[in-house]
């Protein structure tokens, strides 16, 4: 496939744009346009998008059309939804969307029998849990916590929405255990005893070092206190179920989900089999249906109508014109407090990537840093930097009309933080402003210099009427949406991530050498190709 980059007409244009930009700022596009709110602002599947504190105008999004024509982004978003086999490097198609919508209603056609593993999975994940539900209710004690075993992909989704969506104080507890240091486990397991728990290890691929590490040394939890042959009460959830039956998880323990599901993008399938067992299907239905809204407007949109394609296109632009190497994502809720990490995962492992679809190298900034975290204790920690570092950080602040608690006091000062704060990185603070503040006090000039902010400081505001499982479905299809466009515009694979492979690799190659028994001949054998800082930190 030939390199389809940025042609230099529209690379020209946009340079120009950034500069002009640079000059003139946001506010005076407030100024040029009473009604830029309203333009800039986009009402779908119950959330609220203002980009009016961006950059963007009619210039930027009418060559960011062009762009979109010049490199078939339309034919592109058909291919991903059609099932064609975007994922070029592991030769797989990328159809997790159909997971929210097993019969792709109003979207492009895949194959029937795509369609078909698709309706599989979700009637596999629907009397899996169903049978979990009548087994427990059967059982004289009840579970009151479920470990589930997994990382990467296999955690941070079902973290987030059972976060989110569980209320307070669920019946049931998850503790998810995702890490191979051992301190994670061992707390979960001091608070759990082995009769009112149950274990789902889940594993895309079930060869994941990590889990099946964990998944071992819960087992021997178990058998420490006389369950025999544990395994066989465990639950799995993979794409690979041969695996897990090698593993030693019996056949009708496990609920698989389609190859062409990606690891980051699972939490759409039975990957959140846990989450669902606290929650209850039908709201994972209604998380599936709102995901599924979103990707009906994401397919029909025309890219300057589109929310996903408008903020692709932001981060385009903020990364390869105005310098912007890191993008903050704020979400004013607590139950959103797993909300950055999941974003983490999705937007780096699908676009950190120097390579284009033709293998060759990319000639573009493709992903920004993402960081971020919960207002309003961000603004008591980072905001500083984001208010007067020199660094030019997109942000954006995801905020809940409605709470789910009666204490109206403090969700009226939450909305009010996060607003102002959206309010103060535009409009800063001039001179003149400080002068007036405190015109009682004796400042010097160098604490007046102090108190000067900038501004000018773009962000993105989504407003929730309310956290719900649709809305927060929703919005996570609209970031995988803006990471797909995202993808496209620099012209790469989304869907692989051969980056996290050498470290795993080289992990195995260490691993016998800090082992005392390990013979010196297999030491010196394995110590080849590293490097003198890497020996000594073995050595130590
Ligand atoms: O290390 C990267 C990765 O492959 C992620 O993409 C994935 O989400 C995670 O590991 C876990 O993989 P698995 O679900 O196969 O255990």
């Amino acid at each position: 496939m030939p390199s389809t980059s940025i042609a230099p007409a529209i690379k020209n244009a946009l340079s120009e744009h950034a500069k002009q930009d640079l000059v003139h700022g946001i506010k005076h596009k407030f100024d040029s346009d009473q009604e830029r709110v309203v333009h800039t602002s986009f009402d779908i599947a119950n959330i609220h998008f203002d980009f009016s504190k961006t950059h963007i105008d009619d210039a930027l999004l009418n060559t960011y059309t062009d762009y979109a024509a010049q490199i078939d982004f339309k034919a592109k978003r058909h291919a991903l939804f059609a099932g064609e086999r975007v994922n070029v490097t592991e030769d797989r198609s990328v159809l997790h969307t159909l997971l929210r919508d097993p019969r792709n209603q109003g979207i492009a056609m895949a194959l029937p029998e795509t369609l078909s593993q698709a309706q599989s999975a979700r009637d596999a994940l629907i009397k899996q849990y169903h049978d979990i539900q009548a087994d427990l209710a059967r059982r004289s004690t009840p579970i009151r916590n479920i470990i589930h075993v997994g990382i990467g992909g296999s955690a941070l989704g079902p973290q987030l929405i059972y976060e989110a969506l569980s209320g307070v104080n669920p019946k049931v507890k998850i503790h998810f255990i995702s890490n191979i240091d051992a301190h994670q486990l061992v707390d979960a397991l001091d608070v759990c005893d082995a009769d009112s728990t149950l274990v789902i290890g889940v594993s895309k691929t079930f060869t994941t070092a990590e889990t099946l590490q964990n998944i071992d040394s819960v087992a021997d939890w178990f058998r420490a206190q006389g369950v025999d042959e544990p395994l066989t009460h465990f639950y799995a959830v993979t794409a690979f179920p041969e695996n897990a039956v090698n593993y030693g998880i019996p056949n009708t323990n496990i609920v698989s989900f389609p190859e062409w599901v990606g690891g980051r993008y699972s939490v759409w399938s039975s990957v959140s089999l846990s989450a669902a067992l606290v929650f209850g299907i039908e709201d994972f239905e209604q998380f599936l249906a709102g995901a599924a809204e979103m990707d009906r407007h994401f397919y029909h949109a025309e890219p300057a109508e589109n929310v996903c394609f408008i903020a692709a296109a932001l981060d385009h632009y903020y990364a390869n014109f105005m310098q912007a190497t890191s993008r903050a994502i704020f979400a004013y809720d607590h139950r959103l407090r797993s909300l950055v990490d999941y974003l983490q995962q999705l937007e780096t492992e699908s676009n950190g990537k120097d390579r284009q679809l033709d293998g060759s190298p990319v000639d573009q900034e493709t992903s920004a840093v993402i960081w971020g975290g919960v207002g309003t204790d961000v603004q008591h920690s980072v905001f500083q930097m984001l208010h007067q570092g020199t660094a030019l950080i997109p942000s954006e602040f995801i905020l809940v009309a409605k709470a789910d608690h009666d204490l109206n006091a403090h969700h009226q000062e939450l909305l009010a933080n996060g607003v102002a704060q959206t309010a103060a990185l535009l409009a800063g603070q001039d001179i003149a402003k400080v002068n007036e503040l405190h015109a009682e006090e004796h400042l010097t000039e160098l604490t007046k210099q102090a108190k000067i902010f900038s501004g000018e400081r773009p962000s993105t505001t989504m407003l929730l009427s309310q956290l719900t499982p649709a809305t927060l479905g929703s919005l996570l299809a609209f970031y995988e949406h803006r990471t797909f466009s995202g993808g496209v515009l620099v012209n790469i694979n989304s869907y692989d991530q051969m980056g996290v492979e050498l470290g795993k690799r080289l992990a195995k190659q260490v691993n016998p050498m800090l082992d005392a028994m390990t013979p010196d001949s297999e030491v010196q054998k394995n110590a080849e190709g590293f490097d003198a800082s890497t020996l000594d930190l073995i050595a130590r």
